[in-house]
């Protein structure tokens, strides 16, 4: 069995393919501004300027989207304990740096346009988002520690989450009846996209590296896997309404996310992995046939649910 590598091992070989792949980003990214996402005509003052401050009735968006919104932004809020996470585990040196400052910037950038269209549009209660965000902020966010031992952790964490954030966007915009919402998130899901492909090419080259090292994180990954949310107030709540109406769900999870990044990966196909890491493997491939049952399950409780919840509707209505 090949032994371990170091973090700053990891970090030095790797160097080279951050390198070639911040280059890539940079030449790939598009810039954009977020204000002209926001339809800034519809704005008006709230009451501490002589206007008039939210009430429900005022919002576009429906109890689905306002959730998904809502989930999404104080995801994107919490952005400086993903750059504490990401500037712990990654070096500030060289390209590793120049990646970690470029990405948080470009994230931060997410944060700006949701925000201002939501309470440009008066599409959320503007108080009981300060609110949140203030709780989901203090509260902060880190990785459980049993997950986070370094830089391979970590560059599989956030492939699957930068993914999982791209659906989650994309879905969002679909639900939220309005073109200018379903620009604006498909602007973010497109960086968010750019953003997954930079962290699994690093995955990648860090599976060539060290097969068996890598492997061991991705597996880890997959099974303990948890959206950065679970601080923020009403998650499951919100959480539970986003998969009911599939904007994130399991299925989504599952399909959208997980496979794909493992097929690119080749985990299944590769021959470089030790006697140990393909017990790890096999590990990793009963879980993942769990959960093809789990998903199963879930959409036929969710169809039975939406069946019956159509049916009361239908009732109420005659
Ligand atoms: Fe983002
Ligand atoms: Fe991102």
């Amino acid at each position: 069995m090949a032994r371990d590598l170091s973090q700053l091992e990891l970090l030095t070989e790797l160097q080279p393919v951050a390198e070639e792949n911040v280059n890539r980003h940079i030449s790939m990214a598009k810039e954009w501004h977020p204000h002209d996402y926001v339809p800034w005509d519809e704005g008006r003052n709230f009451a501490a300027m002589g206007g008039e401050d939210w009430e429900l009735g005022q919002s576009k968006l429906d109890e689905v989207a306002r959730a998904a919104m809502i989930t999404n932004l104080l995801t994107e809020d919490n952005l400086p304990s993903y750059h504490r996470e990401i500037a712990e585990n990654f070096s500030m040196d060289g390209a590793w740096g120049t990646w970690v400052g470029r990405w948080t910037a470009e994230e931060n950038r997410h944060g700006i346009v949701i925000r201002d269209y939501l309470v440009v549009t008066r599409g959320v209660d503007p108080v009981a988002l300060e609110q949140a965000r203030m709780e989901h902020m203090t509260n902060g966010f880190a990785t459980p520690a049993e997950l986070a031992p370094g830089v391979l952790h970590s560059v599989a964490y956030v492939t699957f989450q930068e993914l999982a954030t791209r659906v989650s966007h994309r879905n969002t915009g679909k639900v939220c009846n309005d073109p200018i919402a379903d620009r604006m998130l498909q602007r973010i899901a497109t960086d968010e996209n750019l953003h997954m492909i930079f962290y699994r090419n690093l995955c990648e080259a860090a599976l060539e590296l060290s097969p068996d090292q890598t492997l061991n994180a991705i597996n880890l990954i997959v099974q303990n896997f948890q959206m950065p949310g679970a601080g923020m107030p009403n998650f499951r709540r919100n959480g539970v309404l986003m998969a009911k109406h599939g904007i994130y769900d399991l299925r989504q999870h599952l399909d959208e996310v997980l496979w794909p990044v493992l097929r690119k990966w080749s985990i299944f196909e590769r021959n470089d992995f030790s006697a140990h890491g393909e017990n790890i493997r096999e590990d990793l491939a009963k879980f993942l046939e769990k959960m093809e049952a789990n998903v199963v399950k879930f959409e036929e409780q969710r169809d039975r649910l939406l069946a019956r919840e159509a049916k009361l509707r239908e009732q109420r209505a005659s």
